[in-house]
This record gives structure tokens, C-alpha cells and sequence, in this order.
């Protein structure tokens, strides 16, 4: 087995994996990684681990290095079983290891696990000294779990960032300068990490701007950043900047239209809006709930300054698949957007009613609303055109990108 080594010292011990197709809901068509470290100085250290399933892949890279039953600390920087769930195995072998986490860390993973551990809790600004190396601790509450903490090695200037800065992303590329040496590799990196956000962090862009801020504040400087998922940032500028982008909400001139249909009236309505945005100048990508996944959408949105949702009516209220997204969307809590309605009903109507209910109990305001009888005639398709283009126009005077 090749060992992958950020810099003196410190291994990539994690695993690729290539047939990851849902991560919790989240579809990852491209897999995923689990990474885990190992630092080896005078005492050595493994942050983190990976998926159980995956517990015997990360003790053979292990052991290529170091006999794991000599590692003297196991740095759990997050709760979430697919960084602890192999906890379980190393401890069975590294018996007299202590487990550096937060306080809420060792909650979370006696809860989860039930282990008979040596816990020793850290808060930002602890450090250990493993010899040459010193790890600085940096909790990082809610981003995106309330236990998280990133590691950072001093000597090295490199941040063992967790599930920051990550991409669900299978590659034979451990670093992102060698992904990016391929023009498309380079694309596909930056889409997934923007997917990744967009799914994950995308209600704490305020905390993560002020993460930011408080790192400087430490002094930290990060040569290097290495997540817990994809491929390590050789050159952190990147993502360091697009974090800020996306912290902030800013918006490319983009509107969204997503809709479903029962029998294509709101499908007719949907495509003489986007002839209306079109005709504008302004892109307009169309999704259709049922032929389109739930987090390829929501990375669209992530940049979107507009978004029109469509629905038909059933049982006086909007279309479930229409429900089920706008539940999810609405819990990444998606700022600095434009929003409008539109849709169809047959008998009383409802579902563009329910749809405008959900958006302003959550504290949305709504632009425009459009809701048509049986099939749309020509004066309701004239004014989905219009509904358009007061969308693009609107779009055209306010996104910040
Ligand atoms: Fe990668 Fe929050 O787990």
C-alpha cells in the first residue's frame, strides 16, 4: 500500500469510497472518502477514524507506518459515525490510548459507543505536545454538530478541519493541486465541495464567518487544510474564499424554477416563466422534483438570487414531493433569496396557498404569486411570462456576485 504524507511526520490513514451512493439522504454519485490522520512523533496520534465497515482497510495503512497498539492518543474531533465508528476497533488494539474531544465529544461518544475510555476534554486553545509536533485545539460548535472540533498542528501550520472544508468525493487524487492539474478533475472538486456546503453548511454561514474570524484572531495560519471527507487543500486559498462567498449568501443572477406536475399544467406554467427569464438574459435551470435529485438541486441554490417554486394541488394542499423539498430546503435555512410561487388546481386550489404558507411561517417573503384553473389559457400564460421577467429584472438590480 502507497502511504500518503501530508508533511513530515503526519500520514493520510483513511479510505476511499468509491460505492458511497447516499450519504444520509445526500446522494454522492462521484463516492466518498473518510479521512483519518496519523501523527508520529514522540508520541503518536490518529485524529479521527473512518466508517466501521471500513475499520480493516484503515489498520493496514496503519500498520504500514507504526504497530497501532503503540498510538498513545486518539483525537475523536467528531461524533458522527463515519469519522468514530471504527473507534471501537482501535481501542480494542491500542489499549492504553486516551481520546482527546470536546466535552459534548465525549457525550456523544459514550452514547454512541459505550466504551470503557480514557477521556481527556479539550476547548479552544488546549494544546498537546506529542514532541517535535503540538496539537492546538479549535472547537468549532455547530459546524455542523455541536460536539466538532478541528485539530491544528503548530509546527506545521496545518488544519485537520473535519467535515469543513470537505467534499463527498471519491478520487485516486489525495491533494487538490494534483486534481487540479486536470482541468475537469479541478471543476468536479469545486462543485462537490460547493454541494457539500450547500447540503451541509448551509444554515451556519454566519458561524462560519465567524470561525474564520476567530482563527485569524489566533494567529492561525493555515498552509494546509486537510477535511475529513475528499481530497486535503495543498492551497487553501480556494476554499477558504469560496466558504466566505457562501458564508455571506452571495448570489450569482440566477433564478431556479422548481416544480412538479400532475397533468403539465404547472409544467406549461414553469416553461413560459423561464421563457419569460430567458427572454431576459438571465439564467433559468428548470427542475423537475421528480427527475432531479433533492441535493444536486440545493447546491443550484446555494448561489441562486431567485427562487420559483411550482405546484399542482392535491387534496388542497401542494404536491408531496414539493413538501418534502421545501422541508429540506427550508432547514438549511437558505438567505438572500428572492422568492415566488406559481401552480395549478382543478377544483377549490390550495397548493400554491400551502406552498406560500410554509415560505412566510418560515420568515420568507414572497415576490410574486400565480395560481391558474384546470389548464393555463392565454392570458395566464402572459402572465407567467411576465412573472419572468419581473423575476430577471428584479434578479438583474440585486445579486451581489
Ligand atoms: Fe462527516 Fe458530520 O460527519
Amino acid at each position: 500500500m502507497t502511504k500518503t504524507q501530508l508533511t513530515e511526520g503526519v500520514y493520510w490513514v483513511g479510505v476511499v469510497d468509491w460505492n458511497l451512493r447516499d450519504f444520509h439522504g445526500y446522494t454522492t454519485p462521484r463516492g466518498g472518502t473518510y479521512n483519518a490522520y496519523l501523527i508520529v512523533d514522540e508520541k503518536i496520534a490518529l485524529v479521527d477514524t473512518v466508517k466501521h465497515a471500513f475499520a480493516g482497510e484503515m489498520l493496514e495503512r496503519i500498520k504500514e507506518i507504526i504497530d497501532p497498539s503503540n498510538i498513545d492518543y486518539v483525537v475523536s474531533n467528531h461524533v458522527e459515525i463515519d469519522h468514530s465508528g471504527s473507534l471501537h476497533e482501535i481501542m480494542k488494539i491500542a489499549t492504553n490510548a486516551q481520546i482527546i474531544s470536546t466535552e459534548k465529544g465525549k457525550e456523544g461518544l459514550l452514547k454512541y459507543h459505550g466504551g470503557n475510555w480514557n477521556f481527556r476534554t479539550v476547548k479552544t486553545g488546549d494544546e498537546l505536545k506529542l514532541g517535535r509536533k503540538t496539537l492546538f485545539f479549535i472547537t468549532v460548535p455547530m459546524l455542523h454538530w455541536p460536539d466538532s472540533m478541528s485539530t491544528y498542528i503548530k509546527e506545521d501550520r496545518l488544519l485537520l478541519s473535519n467535515d469543513l472544508f470537505g467534499q463527498h468525493l471519491a478520487s485516486s487524487f489525495r491533494f487538490d493541486e494534483d486534481a487540479c492539474s486536470l482541468l475537469d478533475e479541478c471543476d468536479v472538486l469545486m462543485d462537490e465541495a460547493a454541494k457539500y456546503y450547500a447540503n451541509i453548511f448551509m444554515p451556519f454561514g454566519g458561524l462560519i464567518l465567524k470561525k474564520l474570524e476567530e482563527i485569524q484572531k489566533l494567529g492561525i495560519e493555515m498552509k494546509m487544510i486537510a477535511p475529513s471527507h475528499g481530497v486535503m487543500w495543498k492551497t487553501p486559498g480556494k476554499i477558504i474564499e469560496a466558504y466566505q462567498k457562501w458564508g455571506k449568501g452571495v448570489s450569482k443572477p440566477k433564478v431556479l424554477i422548481i416544480y412538479d406536475t400532475m397533468w403539465n399544467s404547472t409544467e406549461v406554467m414553469a416553461t413560459e416563466v423561464l421563457r419569460g427569464i430567458a427572454d431576459s438574459g438571465i439564467e433559468a435551470p428548470l427542475f423537475h422534483l421528480r427527475k432531479n435529485e433533492t441535493s444536486e438541486i440545493v447546491k443550484e441554490v446555494l448561489e441562486a438570487r431567485a427562487i420559483l417554486l411550482g405546484t399542482p394541488t392535491l387534496n388542497n394542499d401542494m404536491f408531496p414531493t414539493v413538501s418534502g423539498f421545501l422541508t429540506y430546503l427550508l432547514g438549511l435555512k437558505p438567505k438572500n433569496k428572492l422568492w415566488a410561487t406559481f401552480g395549478s388546481y382543478g377544483w377549490a386550489g390550495g397548493g400554491v396557498r400551502g406552498v406560500n404558507e410554509k415560505l412566510k411561517s418560515s420568515g420568507y417573503e414572497i415576490v410574486d404569486s400565480l395560481e391558474v384553473r384546470f389548464r393555463p389559457d392565454e392570458t395566464d400564460l402572459a402572465k407567467c411570462y411576465a412573472l419572468g421577467q419581473k423575476m430577471a429584472s428584479l434578479v438583474k438590480s440585486s445579486a451581489t456576485a
